[in-house]
């Protein structure tokens, strides 16, 4: 099927995008629906051959098969042995889930039940510091036990009627200095989030938060919680069981803002609100288990993303959402889709035939336009763009400031797809008065090649709701590109050997060890810096 699909493509490559709106209805059949949620991709060169043969290709590598696994429990992460269930965790109303002939969903209410009554407790000042109500919520955690609830947090500001919540990710310094600066250690509660509690980052960050609220009189035996499948860890910490919020392996990071993880976030917008955002990524749970591949929102996505890297060789893809409240919505798509799919051999262990996920990245618009769509409009490479963006935004006042960001979403796919000819272009210069070799030249800067491809999705609103059902879209998406590559989207062993050698290197840069088993240029940048410090 590869071998098909890539003649196929060789085939038609060159065939604009615009000419296959000669078809009729090409929008409403390279478009599908979920709910109030619309996802165009007519405009990609995916004409009613390639999209055929793409199905076949999910089909035939089991995409079914491997879907239903993955529901129902299989261990279908078998470089770990471990279930791959954060669709569990917003199963609420759904049947039992079985790991290991045990339902797990007994115990995911419960700890769900239990973080509803912290959040009450804590939102309503039952729950208080050493100096009183809680203000501030310190999130420290970094991959999944950050950019999730970060990224969230940010999108759905408009429903924050809780404390105030902060981030602090990185182990430079700096995160956490510029953080705390500012926050009363007496009306702070500061979360550690770490599946392992093992990172070094967050418990090193955790230590640091720890002195600064004993310093600052405030009480961190009272005033941390943990989030964590490591209890003995939490434990070892000094945080008291009852504010620790456990979990199962069978959830992976970069999938675990559904849980404990999202704590912080149901501080923020309450239980409430923190319910309908599971409520809408299990919507996309059940549209994606029994939708058909055609109208299937992940398979499709999924589709157009084999399509553009595998296929036609695009080597990135940008996620433009016009959407600032989604700022960190590429951050946390890059863990997802690159920690997924990012890997080198199949599922056998042997080499890959075919490239793995491509690199993801963006900005939100109308940003980006002024930054680097210069290149995606002119420059020699192809970046398929997937946009996004809101019916309405929340600022009902400012709808006039809506509708420009909307019109300027869809005006960049219709640019990005007809583009500008050099007959169109030559006028331009024309007009203005040029003429000859000059025109000619000045002209040929002004072309845009077009056919570039692009994806659109909508929604009503940045709802709770919604932004479940785009997270769980686009976990999906990987889930089913992953499966079609034969790869194991679950683990994440790639990110070892950098952390080892981090802490073998730590001792050479304090100076406690002389690194001369390292190689030249590693000494050279070690001897710089200790020379400096
Ligand atoms: O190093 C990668 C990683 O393991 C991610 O997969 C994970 O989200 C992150 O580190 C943080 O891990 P933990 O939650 O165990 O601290």
């Amino acid at each position: 099927m590869w071998d098909k699909l890539r003649a196929y493509h060789a085939e038609h490559a060159r065939r604009p995008i615009a000419k296959l709106f000669a078809t009729p209805n090409r929008a409403s059949n390279f478009s599908a629906r979920m709910g109030d949620m619309l996802f165009d991709f007519s405009k990609t060169s995916i004409d009613t051959e390639a999209l055929w043969l793409l199905m076949q290709l999910a089909e035939k590598a089991g995409v079914a098969a491997k879907r239903e696994a993955m529901f129902s429990g299989e261990k279908i992460n078998d470089t770990e042995g471990r279930a791959v269930l954060h669709t569990a965790l917003r199963n609420l109303d759904g049947g039992p889930v079985l790991v290991d002939g045990a339902d797990v969903m007994p115990g995911i209410k419960e700890v769900l039940g239990r973080m509803e009554s912290f959040a009450g407790d804590l939102r309503e000042g039952r729950l208080a510091g050493a100096g009183g109500r809680i203000t501030d919520v310190v999130n420290i955690g970094i991959g999944g036990s950050d950019l999730g609830p970060a990224m969230a947090c940010l999108a759905l500001a408009p429903y924050h009627d809780g404390p105030r919540t902060h981030f602090v990710a990185n182990v430079d310094g700096a995160d956490i200095a510029d953080t705390l600066r500012g926050l009363d250690p007496r009306h702070t509660l500061v979360i550690v989030a770490s599946k392992t509690f093992t990172t070094i980052e967050t418990m090193t960050n955790a230590a640091t938060a720890k002195a600064w609220m004993r310093e600052g009189g405030g009480d961190p035996k009272a005033q941390f919680a943990a989030l964590s499948t490591n209890l003995e860890k939490t434990a070892g910490f000094g945080i008291p069981a009852e504010r620790v919020f456990g979990f199962e392996d069978w959830v992976g990071g970069r999938y675990s803002v559904w849980g404990p993880i999202g704590l912080s976030l149901m501080l923020a917008i309450g239980p409430e609100a923190f319910r309908a955002f599971l409520r809408g990524a299990q919507a996309m749970d059940r549209h994606f288990r029994a939708a058909e591949f055609k109208d299937n929102l992940p398979v499709l996505l999924a589709l157009v993303g084999i399509w553009h890297h595998q296929i036609c060789g695009y080597p990135t893809r940008a996620v433009l959402p016009y959407d600032q409240r989604l700022a960190r919505l590429p951050a946390y798509l890059q863990q997802l889709e690159m920690e997924s799919n990012g890997k080198r051999v199949g599922m056998d262990g042997a080499k890959l035939t075919v490239p793995s996920g491509p690199v993801v990245w963006g900005e939100p618009g109308t940003n980006g336009q002024h930054a680097f769509y210069q290149l995606i409009h002119q420059g020699t490479g192809i970046v398929p763009c997937e946009f996004m963006v809101a019916a309405r935004g929340h600022e009902s006042e400012l709808a006039h400031q809506h509708e420009l960001l909307v019109a300027n979403c869809l005006a960049q796919a219709e640019a990005l797809m007809n583009g500008r000819s050099m007959k169109e272009a030559t006028s331009l210069m024309a007009a203005k008065g040029l003429t000859g070799a000059e025109l000619e030249r000045q002209a040929a800067h002004r072309v845009f090649p077009g056919s570039r491809p692009s994806t659109m999705l909508l929604y009503p609103e940045l709802t709770p709701e919604v932004l479940g059902m785009i997270i769980a879209l686009y976990e999906h998406r990987v889930f089913v590109e992953g499966v079609i590559l034969g790869i194991n989207s679950f683990d994440q062993w790639g990110v070892e050997l950098g952390k080892e050698l981090a802490v073998a290197l730590q001792p050479v840069v304090a100076g406690e060890a002389d690194g001369a088993d390292k190689d030249d240029s590693t000494q050279m940048l070690v001897d710089y810096i200790r020379k400096r410090r």
